[in-house]
């Protein structure tokens, strides 16, 4: 009765931002994202009688409160599911650099959900497991499939999942992530999906903005057009943080280094070298490049003060199961 899962992060294109249902995670747009290699969660899950209750331990510490109960209330679901009372010890640890900033929440769920899943011998297909994810953290649901992923919007709880456009291999691009702030960010995402649907300019993003966008980036991945993935992306970024920014609580993710960051990547296209960026809830930043322009990239991104980390992180595959066990 015991499982180990690995499970990548990933970096949205399209971000998911803003929820139709806050308790099920359904989100109010499509998104697209890439999972990322070398970014990843170990999860081993053990259930057994002898155990009196739940223990959960990410990064050789115990977990406690909400973070505690998050995984719990997933794993009370999979027991549901099995009609089973079994309690669990749950043991992860991130690959990521020590306090590198990065999201764990997207490879930590969705390694939960296939090592729970696969402890009990549930054998869920990729559709079921994405749509479990989902409930531990919407954006862990396109970290199960392979390479370049997909999650549309949907109604229902059985509608909502992630599916892969394409492997890991369709395209050589990189992710090379200049870290500007190792700290953890101090509003969760679910306070700033929530926040997000009083931005006066949140509708325009839903209705307006995205249906196309998305479908710029969709094509631009199918037939690997670099430059207009680049600039779409780019646009969807500053779109995104214009929305969090106009917020109601506004909120600031950028720090000054994140700023810098961002006119180095122009500065560098008008020079020639083809690289853009986008970023997440927080403010380190995702600048894209061909593979051939990696090094390039990794030894200008060196020059500049305010990046205290680089980390360069190829498409992976999706969760799945492995042999060695998280200690
Ligand atoms: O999965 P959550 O609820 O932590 O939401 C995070 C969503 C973003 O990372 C900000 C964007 C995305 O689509 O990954």
């Amino acid at each position: 009765m015991k499982a180990t899962a690995q499970a990548p992060s990933n970096i949205a294109f399209i971000k998911y931002w803003g929820r139709k249902d806050n308790e099920l995670r359904l989100p109010a747009n499509h998104s697209l994202s890439v999972n990322l290699e070398g970014l990843s969660t170990v999860t081993t899950v053990e259930f057994s009688g002898d155990l009196a209750e739940d223990g959960v331990e990410i990064n050789s510490q115990v977990a406690t409160g909400k973070q505690q109960s998050r995984v719990v209330k997933l794993i009370d679901r999979v027991r549901q599911m099995a009609g089973v009372q079994t309690k669990a010890k749950v043991t992860s640890y991130n690959t990521f650099p020590k306090g590198a900033g990065l999201a764990s929440s997207a490879s930590g769920f969705a390694a939960l959900a296939l090592a729970s899943t696969a402890a009990l011998e549930l054998d869920l297909s990729e559709k079921e497991l994405s749509q479990l994810a989902r409930l531990g953290s919407g954006s862990a649901c396109r970290s199960i499939p392979d390479g370049f992923v997909e999650w549309q919007t949907a109604e229902t709880h059985e509608d909502s999942f992630a599916h892969s456009l394409h492997p890991a291999n369709h395209w050589k691009i990189v992710d090379v992530i200049a870290l500007v702030d190792q700290t953890e960010k101090t509003i969760s995402s679910s306070e700033g999906h929530e926040a997000a649907l009083k931005s006066p300019f949140y509708q325009t993003r839903i209705q307006h903005y995205l249906p196309n966008q998305y479908t710029r980036i969709k094509d631009a991945l199918a037939n690997r057009d670099f430059t207009t993935f680049g600039l779409a992306m780019e646009e969807e970024a500053i779109n995104f943080h214009a929305i969090i920014m106009t917020s109601d609580p506004s909120i600031l993710y950028w720090n000054a280094a994140t700023m810098t960051v961002l006119h180095a990547v122009r500065q560098l296209r008008t020079q020639g070298l083809e690289a853009y960026f986008t970023i997440d809830a927080g403010p380190n930043v995702h600048i894209f490049v061909e593979e051939h322009n990696v090094e390039a990239l990794v030894a200008t991104l060196g020059q500049i003060p305010g990046i205290q980390e680089i980390l360069v992180a190829p498409p992976a595959q999706g969760a799945r199961l492995i042999t060695e066990q998280a200690a």
